[in-house]
């Protein structure tokens, strides 16, 4: 059904509990979250071990949780004290259930300033390694762990005497109580278990999830997916469904589920603006298409895209009217469906916690499909977020259980106005070739020499500069290729990739010999920041 306007920013959703996802896990770890950065990490070991996770507000209720089975807790750290005034307090529903606990760091303090116990500052701030040995050895905690191990500590306080009930299990030069217990299988752990610099964290949390809570590890990717397809069953019943797909992994991953759960239902959506790489739009048509035989519109809009740039070269022009352009399409293509009832998008976990801590508003959880540019303002449709649930690995591995390629599913980001922000100055047709023959050669020495995984992003930039060169006797004047390559975390900041000089040399002698007008190559060596990954 597609609505004359009503002036929202983003396709809207009829309710936030009728978003497609997995509502009610059988079994459950809930992350209690006091602004830790460590939150979506200590989140995220507990998924690798198997036990489904989700991190939950220091001021939900009971009732806003129960549907996921919790089977135990884990108090995240934070950056505050317990004895200041407002400081952030677990609620006590996790102490009335008789769930098992884990505080980590704040949340070991916090739990130790509930149930009666004291907490101090520390003489000196700990921060960095230390040695933790066991007071006695038995522990549950502890199972098959060695006496003494190497953590993680980061912390301003500590706890002078445990609450009722518990001991200390474990100490450090600096620190008496570095782990205490009682024997309701509440913990509190004075270290990080969730960071790599605690070489034991796993093995600890595991203890916890498997020997405290009991849980079975009901996580998988195969439950996951069978689980899914139930609830985007339920969810759909008979209505209609469109996807688009920016050949990005999140898309595809979310469309595949679809595809599976409700077949010829759904209609995928693919614009090819003219701007992808080289290749990606057949990719696309191929793996859809062909291999899953789902409904494609395969939109040819380059002409569009490049009419609509002709001349223009401020950058956030660009992205604007690639951005409206899209919509025009998009919306074109999805009324010639008829009636639709659902939008599938890719939206994941860390989009959801962020907005969700950012903005409590059920707007604010609408993602706006940042590959592909926003949808139709007016388009009423509910949502199908089959990936709302999950890491960005885990919708990795759930693209290559449901037979996606390595190459979609492991892809680098690409940003949604695609090579128009490589291409320094105006668009044409003549220069995205140019550009998509040396970012050719660049994506295939940095695959071949087993680079693409181990850099964030590789391609190579349109520079608007001419420089002069030699080919024989004949003088040159050509175009300037820049090779950006960048080793990233989470694209906020970026370091450039130190590509092997014998690398850099076959791609500058390829670039320079195989694509016509181009005479020099260089190599961008700036971070983030200063620089931006991209160069526009
Ligand atoms: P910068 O260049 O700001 O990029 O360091 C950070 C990350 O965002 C991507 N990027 C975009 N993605 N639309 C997108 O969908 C855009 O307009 C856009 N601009 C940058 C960039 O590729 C990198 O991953």
């Amino acid at each position: 059904m597609v609505n004359p306007g009503t002036g929202h920013n983003s396709a809207p959703m009829e309710s936030p509990e009728g978003v497609t996802h997995l509502t009610s896990p059988r079994e459950s770890v809930l992350v209690i979250d006091f602004g830790s950065q460590y939150s979506m990490l200590i989140a995220r070991r507990v998924r690798e071990s198997h036990v489904y996770c989700e991190i939950v507000s220091h001021g939900s209720t009971w009732e806003s949780v129960a549907h996921l089975n919790p089977r135990g807790v884990i108090l995240s750290g934070g950056p505050a004290s317990v004895y200041e005034e407002g400081a952030p307090l677990a609620p006590q529903w996790v102490y009335d259930k008789g769930l098992p606990v884990l505080g980590i760091c704040y949340g070991m303090q916090v739990m130790a300033h509930q149930l009666g116990g004291s907490v101090k500052p520390a003489a000196k701030r700990e921060y960095g390694h230390a040695v933790m040995h066991q007071c006695s050895s038995g522990n549950s905690i502890f199972d098959a762990l060695p006496e003494s191990m190497q953590v993680w500590m980061s912390h301003g306080d500590h706890i002078t005497e445990p609450p009722p009930g518990f001991a200390a299990l474990a100490y450090t030069d600096n620190s008496p109580i570095t782990v205490m217990g009682d024997d309701r299988h509440r913990y509190g752990l004075q270290f990080h278990p969730e960071v790599v610099h605690t070489p034991q964290g796993k093995a600890i949390i595991e203890n916890f999830l498997y020997k405290a809570c009991k849980c079975e590890g009901l996580w998988t990717t195969g439950n996951f997916i069978n689980e899914s397809i139930t609830s985007i069953q339920d969810r759909v019943g008979t209505g209609k469904v469109i996807c688009a797909l920016s050949g990005g992994v999140d898309s595809a991953v979310a469309a595949t589920l679809v595809h599976r759960a409700v077949g010829d239902q759904l209609t995928c959506i693919f614009v090819n603006n003219g701007l992808m790489r080289r290749n990606e739009p057949e990719q696309v048509r191929e793996v859809f298409e062909k291999h899953f035989k789902a409904n494609l519109i395969y939109s040819e809009a380059t002409e569009n895209f490049l009419g609509a740039l002709q001349g223009v070269v401020d950058p956030e022009t660009k992205r604007k009217i690639i951005g409206e352009e899209f919509i025009r399409v998009f919306d074109e293509e999805a009324a010639g469906i008829g009636e639709v009832d659902f939008l599938a998008q890719g939206t994941l976990y860390p989009d959801v916690i962020e907005s969700e801590t950012s903005d409590n508003t059920v707007s604010a959880k609408i993602k706006t499909h940042h590959n592909v540019g926003g949808l139709p303002e007016h388009m009423k449709l509910k949502l199908v977020e089959p990936l709302r649930n999950l890491f960005k690995d885990e919708v990795r591995n759930v693209g290559l259980e449901l037979g996606l390629p390595e190459e979609i599913v492991h892809r680098q980001p690409f940003p949604g106005p695609g090579l128009a922000i490589r291409i320094i100055g105006e668009v044409t047709y003549d220069k995205l070739e140019i550009l998509r023959a040396a970012d050719a050669i660049v994506m295939d020495e940095i695959r071949s020499n087993g680079l693409y995984d181990e850099t964030w992003q590789s391609f190579a930039v349109l520079t608007d500069t001419r420089s002069v060169g030699v080919v024989g006797d004949l003088r040159t004047y050509g175009h300037v290729i820049a090779i950006r390559a960048v080793t990233s975390e989470d694209a906020m900041t970026a370091d450039w990739a130190r590509i092997p000089h014998d690398v850099l040399a076959r791609m500058s002698s390829r670039i320079a010999n195989e694509v016509p007008d181009v005479n020099r190559v260089v190599y961008d060596i700036t971070s983030k920041p200063p620089g931006t990954i991209e160069w526009e």
